[in-house]
C-alpha cells in the first residue's frame, strides 16, 4: 500500500482494497440524513450503544443468514442473542483468539490462508498449523493426519480452534464445500477427547455476499449437531462500504461470554451512528439492491482479468476463474519464484505492477518449506482500464521469465 502510494504510475493487483465507483455513497447519505432529520433517531444513534451492539441490527443480520443458510429464523443458532457487532470482522478474529488460545497454543488453518490473520497468530504468540487445501476446502485427511500426530507427541490439549476462510477464499479463491465442513466438523469432534476440551471451527465468510456465479454454500452453521462447536464471523465491510468497518459474529457459549467481556474491555461497543446506518439500509432493501449492483461490478472486473491474463500470460502459468471474491491466485512454472526477492517481483516492479507474493500467505511451519510460486492477483479496487494494463505489464514480465 504504501508503495503504491509514493509511486503514482504503479499500478497495484495487490491490495485487498473494494470497488471505489461502487461505494454506496448516496444510499449512505439518504440513510444518514433520514435518521439524522428527526431528534428522537437522531440523538439514539449519537449515543453510545452496547458492547454486543445494536439490537435492530443484530436482528436484521442474524434473519439474513438463517435465510443464506435456509433455516428458520426461529432457530437458536442463528438467533439474535447469540450475535455480536464487532469493528469489522477482523476484530471478531482477534477477540476470538485471544479468549480461546494460550500463548504456545496451536492454531489449525488452510495452507495458504489470509495473511493478516497470520498477524494475530503472531502477535499472540501462538503458532499455526497449515493444513493443505483442495479446491472445495481443507484436505481431511491431512487434517486427520495433522491432528493425529499432536495427539502422539501429546500437543492436541493446545489445540482450541481451527480457523477457515470458506467463501473465495483470501488467498486463494477457493469455496469449501458443505460436505468439507461436515468432515472437519466431526474430525474436530473426534479428537476433542484426546485435547480434554472443545475445539473450534472459526468460519470467516468475508466474501460469502460477493458471490457472481453459482450456488451459495451454506455456513457450518447448517450441519446439525455442530452449533455449538462453529464461531461464525461475518462483515459488511465487503458487501456494503469498508469504511464502515462493522463486522459480526454468531458465537457458542461459552466463547460469547468470554468474547463480549473483552470486547467490553476494548471499547465497549462499536459505532453506533454505523451500526443504525447498516440496519437502515438492510431493512429498506438499499442493501440488497447495492449487493446486486456489487457482485454484477465484480464479474465485469473479474473477467476483464481472465480475458487479459488469457492473453497476457505464458501458459505455463496456471490459475483459474473465481466465482466470487476479489481474487485470482497463480501459479507459476517449476523454479520460477515470486517473493518479494524475486527476480519476477523485481521485474514486475520495474515494469510498475504489485501482486502480493504468495509466501506471504503461507503460515511458519517446520514441517513443511513455505512455497514460493504463487501471487494472489486482485480486481478489487484498480479499474478495467488498470487491471488490463497491469495484467498486461505482469504478463510481460513473466515472458521475460519463462523464456
Ligand atoms: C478473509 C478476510 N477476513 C476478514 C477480513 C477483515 O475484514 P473487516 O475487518 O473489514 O471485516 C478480511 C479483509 O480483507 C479478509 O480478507
Amino acid at each position: 500500500m504504501e508503495m503504491a502510494l509514493s509511486r503514482p504510475g504503479l499500478i497495484s493487483l495487490a491490495a485487498g482494497f473494494t470497488d471505489s465507483d461502487s461505494l454506496p455513497v448516496e444510499d449512505a447519505r439518504q440513510i444518514l440524513n433520514d435518521l439524522l432529520r428527526s431528534r428522537k433517531t437522531g440523538r439514539v444513534a449519537l449515543q453510545y450503544g452496547s458492547t454486543q451492539g445494536e439490537a435492530i441490527l443484530r436482528n436484521a443480520t442474524a434473519q439474513r443468514l438463517a435465510y443464506l443458510d435456509g433455516a428458520s429464523d426461529t432457530d437458536a443458532a442463528w438467533s439474535a442473542d447469540r450475535m455480536i457487532i464487532t469493528n469489522g470482522s477482523q476484530q471478531l478474529l482477534y477477540l476470538v483468539s485471544e479468549v480461546l488460545c494460550d500463548p504456545g497454543d496451536i492454531v489449525l488453518l488452510e495452507d495458504p490462508t489470509y495473511f493478516v490473520y497470520l498477524g494475530i497468530v503472531e502477535a499472540l504468540g501462538l503458532r499455526a498449523r497449515g493444513i493443505r487445501i483442495e479446491n472445495d476446502g481443507l484436505d481431511p485427511q491431512r487434517l486427520d493426519e495433522a491432528l493425529a500426530s499432536l495427539k502422539r507427541a501429546g500437543r492436541l490439549p493446545r489445540v482450541k480452534m481451527l480457523y477457515a476462510v470458506t467463501y473465495f477464499q483470501n488467498p486463494t479463491g477457493i469455496t469449501a464445500s458443505l460436505e468439507k465442513k461436515r468432515a472437519i466438523l466431526s474430525l474436530l469432534r473426534k479428537y476433542e477427547r484426546s485435547a480434554g476440551h472443545p475445539i473450534y471451527l472459526v468460519e470467516d465468510a468475508a466474501y460469502r455476499e460477493l458471490r457472481f456465479s453459482g450456488e451459495d454454500v451454506k455456513s457450518a452453521l447448517a450441519v446439525p449437531g455442530a452449533q455449538d462447536r462453529v464461531i461464525y464471523a461475518g462483515t459488511y465491510s465487503k458487501p456494503f462500504a469498508t469504511g464502515t468497518r462493522v463486522g459480526f459474529g454468531l458465537l457458542p457459549e461459552p466463547v460469547f461470554t468470554a468474547v463480549l467481556r473483552s470486547k467490553g474491555n476494548h471499547d465497549f461497543g462499536s459505532s453506533n451512528l454505523l451500526q443504525h446506518l447498516l440496519a437502515r439500509a438492510l431493512l429498506s432493501g438499499r442493501y440488497d439492491r447495492h449487493v446486486a449492483r456489487l457482485r454484477k461490478r465484480y464479474a465485469a472486473k473479474a473477467a476483464v482479468m481472465r480475458r487479459a491474463m488469457e492473453q497476457h500470460f505464458p501458459d505455463s502459468v496456471e490459475w483459474a476463474e473465481p466465482r466470487g471474491g476479489l481474487y485470482f491466485w497463480a501459479r507459476t512454472p517449476a523454479r520460477l519464484k515470486t517473493g518479494t526477492d524475486s527476480k519476477l517481483f523485481q521485474t514486475a516492479l520495474a515494469n510498475e505492477v504489485l501482486y502480493v507474493p504468495g509466501v506471504l500467505c503461507y503460515a511458519n511451519d517446520p514441517e513443511r518449506a513455505k512455497p514460493d510460486r504463487e501471487m494472489r492477483i486482485s480486481f478489487g479496487s484498480a479499474s478495467e482500464s488498470d487491471i488490463r494494463t497491469g495484467i498486461a505489464r505482469l504478463g510481460a514480465s513473466l515472458q521475460e521469465l519463462c523464456g
